[in-house]
């Protein structure tokens, strides 16, 4: 007789951006004729830059001919990507990261939910609230989280770190220590960041603990500000309490294509143990490595016309995010984030709850956002808008929503 794996059963619901998803699908069949607008999960509009397009057309090219064709990638990425990765994401940024640190992966999304299978099951994990749903399932599946508190929306052994209006959404270091702490900036969902010395003062008590970070630096390409770190490891000591996952998503568009890297330290260790060494094994076990044409597409995001064209559609996705924000507050919402990330966080007017809000965004303005519920107990009355849609589309779903 076989069994499900009971820890996938606590999970409760579906996943937060499948339901979303669900529920504007239910919509438009009741209502075909309304031109809906989504801005709710963070997936890109625009396709992907020239720089990057040749990139693939070439590599497909080299996959045609016995000479050059590549079969299984090695275990780690390929050379030229771990390169570039360490040179231009790190060492150009002062930060002392080896090419053979770097974990090529098929995106942050799923690195962000294996990275937990290292650590031991009675780890006790840290998270800001609300958060990205992923960190908290994952442990959930892992069997690592307690009880489910239907009421509260918590589980009853994961640390919850408020980040709400009166901290400005940082989160302030936890009364019980945690084994393990997940960090995003800037920030899902909120669009805070934290500057690098509040970073610092993360990474010093992590050191001090023995705990590790996982700091999630998807959206750093989005940072606008000084003073704003775009690496974990711009913090002193970070080398020896922090793991850093990648995106090429969000940067480069590659949300339909995956791609993603993380990099672990070989002076990172749990007791004696070098995490390099298990996510390494992990790595060779459980995965084939990401596809040479993708990677050649990744290496393509590094060059001088790959930067410039995506300098110019992170501005583009920047823009919107300031039509959001300036056109929610002339409208009288409060609104935060969309500075250095691509996402706006506001409260919901009147009170409402997030789901509240969602019903009356989507019937009033055929509009779909994500409700702050959906991240955790402390999203409750707040939503988040993606700067992700086309120009056309934001301005009107800002029209829309200022018509409410
Ligand atoms: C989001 O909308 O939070 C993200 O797009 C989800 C993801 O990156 O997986």
């Amino acid at each position: 007789m076989v069994w499900p794996n009971e820890d996938y059963l606590k999970l409760p619901g579906s996943y937060l951006f499948s339901t979303v998803a669900r529920k504007q699908r239910e919509f438009s069949a009741a209502h075909p004729e309304a031109k809906i607008i989504r801005l709710s999960i963070g997936d890109v509009t625009q396709p992907l830059a020239p720089a990057i397009i040749e990139a693939l057309h070439k590599a497909v090219d080299e996959m045609a001919s016995a000479e050059t064709f590549k079969g299984y990638a090695p275990d780690l990425g390929y050379e030229f990507l771990r390169n570039v990765v360490s040179e231009k994401d790190y060492k150009a940024r002062g930060c002392d990261i080896a090419p053979d640190e770097i974990f090529i992966s098929d995106g942050a999304k799923g690195d962000c939910g294996n990275i937990q299978e290292i650590f031991a099951r009675d780890c006790k994990v840290a998270v800001c609230d609300p958060v990205y749903p992923v960190y908290v399932d994952t442990n959930v599946m892992a069997g690592r989280t307690g009880t489910y508190d239907e009421k509260t929306g918590t589980w009853s052994d994961v640390i919850y770190m408020p980040c709400t209006a009166e901290n400005g959404f940082a989160p302030e270091l936890p009364k019980t220590v945690p084994d393990l702490i997940y960090l995003c900036f800037p920030n899902n969902p909120t669009g805070a960041t934290i500057t690098k010395d509040q970073l610092q003062v993360w990474v010093d008590y992590a050191n001090k603990e023995g705990a590790v970070i996982i700091y999630d630096a998807a959206y750093e390409a989005y940072i606008s500000e000084e003073n704003v770190p775009h690496s974990i490891y711009e913090c002193e000591g970070a080398r020896e309490c922090a793991i850093e996952i990648h995106s090429f998503s969000k940067n480069a568009g590659f949300t339909g294509v995956r791609l993603g890297y993380t990099v672990i330290p070989k002076d990172l260790k749990a007791g004696n143990v070098a995490l390099h060494a298990l996510w390494a094994r992990r790595h060779g076990t459980k995965y084939n490595g990401a596809p040479y044409i993708i990677q050649k597409a990744g290496e393509a995001v590094y060059t001088p016309e790959g930067q410039a064209q995506l300098k110019e559609q992170v501005a583009y996705y920047m823009k919107n995010a300031q039509t959001i924000r300036e056109g929610l507050a002339a409208a009288g919402y409060t609104v935060s984030g969309g500075v250095n990330a691509p996402y706006i966080w506001l409260r919901t007017p009147k009170d409402m709850t997030s789901w509240e809000f969602f019903d009356h965004l989507l019937e009033k303005a055929n509009v779909v956002g994500t409700p702050g519920s959906g991240f955790g107990p402390s999203g409750e009355h707040y939503f988040r808008l993606t700067a992700f849609g086309s120009c056309e589309n934001t301005v009107e779903a800002i029209e829309r929503i200022k018509k409410m």
